[in-house]
Order: C-alpha cells, then sequence, then structure tokens
C-alpha cells in the first residue's frame, strides 16, 4: 500500500465526511489519548501512558514544542516533494522510525506482529523492543523485505547480549539501538501505585524465552529464586497472576499448568535483564562483534554524545524515554539542540521522546534531527483499531508533516534546517 500523500488522504476523508462518516482514530494528540485510555485496563494504561516521578519531564518534551516556532516561507515556485531520507546507506521514505515499545501485549495479543505489519504497509522501519510480547524473527517474517532495526538492552550476560544481537542480524535488522538509560528501571508512581509490573506476569519477555542462550540459563537452574527479595505471599491473586504467567509463556497454559519453567523463566528475567554497571567499554567491544550500525539511544548531553563518537557508536538517539526514567530531566527536544552543535552532519542524531504531530517532527529536523521515532501515539491507535489504528496514526502524522513542510516552502528534509525556526 505505501503512503499516501497529504492532500488525497485529505480529500478522501472530506469526501467521506459528505455521506457522515467520520474518522474512528482521532487526528488531535490528545483526543487519541483519551480513547486509547477508554479501551484499557487501568493497569495497562498506567504502564503505556505514565513516566518517571511526578512525570514534569513527560510535560517537558511537550512543552519544548510549543516554545519553537517555525519561520514558514511562501511562494518557492516549485511543487514537487521528496521527504525521504539515508541513514546508514538505507532510504527512509520519510525521517521517521516506530519507537521500541516494551510490553506492547497491553495493548492487544500479538501487538508486536500487528504493529510489524502496519509498519510494511505504510513503509515507515519498526525498531523491535528488547521487551517484546513475540520473538522478532516471527515479526521478521511478517515484514518479508520491510525495514526494521532492533533495539537491545545489556543484560547481565554478555552472551545473551551477543545472542540477540546474531537475531538480530540473522532476521534481517538494520541497525542495533542500544538503550543506554534504563540500566534500572525509573521510578514510576502509577505502576507502583497499582503494584503492577507486567513482566512478573510473564509478559514482555520473548526475546529471552526465545533465546538459546536464555533458555540455557534456565536449564542451569538459574532461575530458581528473585536475589534478594522475599517471595509474595499466596493469595487468591498470586495463583490468578501465576496462572495467567503460564499462559503468557511459550506454549500456553495447559502445556505449562504443571511446568515451573515459565516462573523460572520470569526470575531469571528479573534477576539479569538490567545490567547498571554498564560503561562505554561495552560499547567498545559490542561495535567488534557486528558489522550492523549501532546507535546509542538516551543521549542528553554534548560530552555523552562525545564518548558515543569516541566509542564508536555509529549514530545516537537523544531521548530521555518519553519522560518514563528520569523526572526532571532535560527535554529531549532542547537537548538535540545542545547535542547537534557538539556532534555536527552528517554523524546520525534521532530524536525520541515528545513527537505528537508532522509540525514536531518538522521542528526536530529543523533542530538538526536526521530522523525521529514515534512512540505512545501508535500504541494509542493499536488500542483503538489494531493494525488499521497503527496505520492510520502513522499516516496522519506524516500527512501533518508533508502539507506543514510544504506550507513552510520546504520540499526536501536538506532544506528544513536551523533557518526554518525561531525559539520564543
Ligand atoms: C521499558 O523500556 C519501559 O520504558 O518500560
Amino acid at each position: 500500500m505505501g503512503y499516501i500523500e497529504a492532500t488525497r488522504r485529505q480529500k478522501a476523508i472530506f469526501l467521506t465526511g459528505m455521506s457522515g462518516r467520520r474518522a474512528v482514530v482521532p487526528f488531535h494528540a490528545n483526543e487519541l489519548r483519551e480513547a486509547a485510555k477508554k479501551r484499557l485496563s487501568k493497569q495497562a494504561w498506567a504502564y503505556l501512558a505514565g513516566g518517571a516521578g511526578d512525570e514534569l519531564t513527560m510535560a517537558a518534551n511537550r512543552d519544548a514544542f510549543s516554545k519553537v516556532a517555525i519561520l514558514p516561507h511562501v511562494m518557492r515556485g516549485d511543487a514537487s516533494i521528496d521527504f525521504s531520507t539515508q541513514l546508514f546507506g538505507q532510504n527512509l521514505v520519510f525521517p521517521l522510525l516506530l519507537a521500541p515499545i516494551g510490553v506492547l501485549d497491553l495493548v492487544c495479543p500479538e501487538a508486536d506482529r500487528v504493529v510489524a505489519r502496519a509498519c510494511r504497509n505504510v513503509g515507515v522501519p519498526f525498531i523491535f523492543s528488547n521487551q517484546a510480547g513475540t520473538p522478532m524473527e516471527i515479526c521478521a517474517q511478517d515484514m518479508g523485505p520491510a525495514q526494521r532495526w532492533f533495539q537491545l538492552y545489556w543484560s547481565k550476560s554478555d552472551e545473551l547480549v551477543l545472542s540477540l544481537v546474531r537475531r538480530a542480524e540473522a532476521c534481517g535488522c538494520g541497525a542495533i539501538v542500544l538503550t543506554v538509560d534504563t540500566t534500572l528501571l525509573g521510578w514510576r508512581n502509577r505502576d507502583l501505585k497499582l503494584g503492577y509490573l507486567p513482566f512478573l506476569r510473564g509478559m514482555g519477555i520473548a526475546q529471552y524465552t526465545s533465546d538459546p542462550v536464555f533458555t540455557a540459563l534456565l536449564d542451569k537452574g538459574e532461575g530458581a529464586a528473585i536475589s534478594g527479595t522475599p517471595r509474595p505471599g499466596v493469595t487468591l491473586h498470586t495463583i490468578g497472576n501465576l496462572l495467567r504467567l503460564k499462559a503468557n509463556y511459550p506454549g500456553g497454559i495447559f502445556k505449562n499448568l504443571l511446568r515451573k519453567t515459565p516462573l523460572e523463566a520470569v526470575r531469571l528475567f528479573v534477576n539479569i535483564y538490567s545490567n547498571p554497571a554498564l560503561s562505554w567499554e561495552q560499547v567498545r567491544w559490542l561495535r567488534q562483534q557486528t558489522t550492523l550500525p549501532i546507535l546509542i539511544k538516551g543521549i542528553l548531553r554534548a560530552d555523552d554524545a562525545h564518548k558515543a563518537v569516541d566509542a564508536g557508536a555509529d549514530g545516537i538517539v537523544v531521548s530521555n524515554h518519553g519522560g518514563r526514567q528520569v523526572d526532571g530531566a532535560i527535554p529531549a527536544l532542547d537537548a538535540l539542540a545542545a547535542i547537534r552543535k557538539a556532534v555536527s552532519k552528517p554523524y546520525p542524531v534521532l530524536l525520541d521522546s515528545g513527537i505528537r504531530s508532522g509540525s514536531d517532527l518538522f521542528k526536530a529536523l529543523a533542530l538538526g534531527a536526521d530522523a525521529v521515532l514515534l512512540g505512545r501515539p501508535y500504541a494509542y491507535g493499536l488500542a483503538i483499531a489494531g493494525q488499521q489504528g497503527v496505520e492510520t496514526v502513522i499516516q496522519n502524522l506524516l500527512n501533518d508533516f508533508e502539507l506543514t513542510a510544504r506550507l513552510a516552502g520546504c520540499s526536501k528534509v536538506s532544506e528544513i534546517d536551523t533557518d526554518m525556526v525561531l525559539r520564543t
């Protein structure tokens, strides 16, 4: 299917409106969010929509965009457009990728596959999450030749890290996005209030349970207990959650009813998923293990951007993890401007956190991003209308971007530079 050009879609939407039919997926970011909220459990909503602490950074990510004004050119005498761009030798139809989001199965079953198919249809790359509910190989198969990357968390086992990288290479991922801002899980008030962490229910750990290194660790008995924590008391709730955990494990509830492996897998995951001792040394090591481009995601400071370059990273993703990690951290858009000054083009710098509209994308490009990652809005589209919902959210954002750029007198990405915006 591919991208449908803005004026064509705009006409189709207005003509359909003549017969009284309106779009199911809201156009406005806040309405999209509210419509998704109505369709999700309170736990799923807390996990997806929430951020760290008082969510000041989450709000600041949005505010930062409102403090940048576009300075449109008029009458450029050219109606042709081409907003494609090149990253690591890969052609992107637009400078947009779908961000990795963990535990998408909170939204619907097999959610990663649904999003993978949506990306294939619209022609936007999907970054598979390390915390997906479906193994990357299955999503890759669903995508055919369409572009995908893999997001990597560095666990306590380097062997597991390497195994995930090899699998990403084998299933056609075009880059590794090493997320370095989540070596510990942020203090997220909404999840803490509900006492809810989906991983403990066996959700979001499919890349692990499908991994030969992880399953070998399980066979060695490494999932015997969660280190340093008491066991939960046995209540009806515990039993219900244990059954759910078994249902979420590969094979389903009947195969797993009497097996200990699902519970052991969760314990092993909790013990090894994060590595607070991660350092630039490991990035150097990883650089030698694969020929895939490596991006470091979660950079907010110019000095760290320099370190990423020095460690051999091929690109960086400026991100505060959608405000989910350090509450009070600098808005991603503000960090972008400083980092782009420190690391000049053509070194690839991408922006993640806070993108909600086409004009946000325009502003990010103008402030130096080579491409941006879209996060929560596509999960909201998924909640509202499944695959069609994801496709619509992407289309709407790209159509909005296309018209914003054209109306600002830009017909290609290279024309969207600092001269096009003003910080107010
Ligand atoms: C993990 O990546 C999270 O943000 O929850």
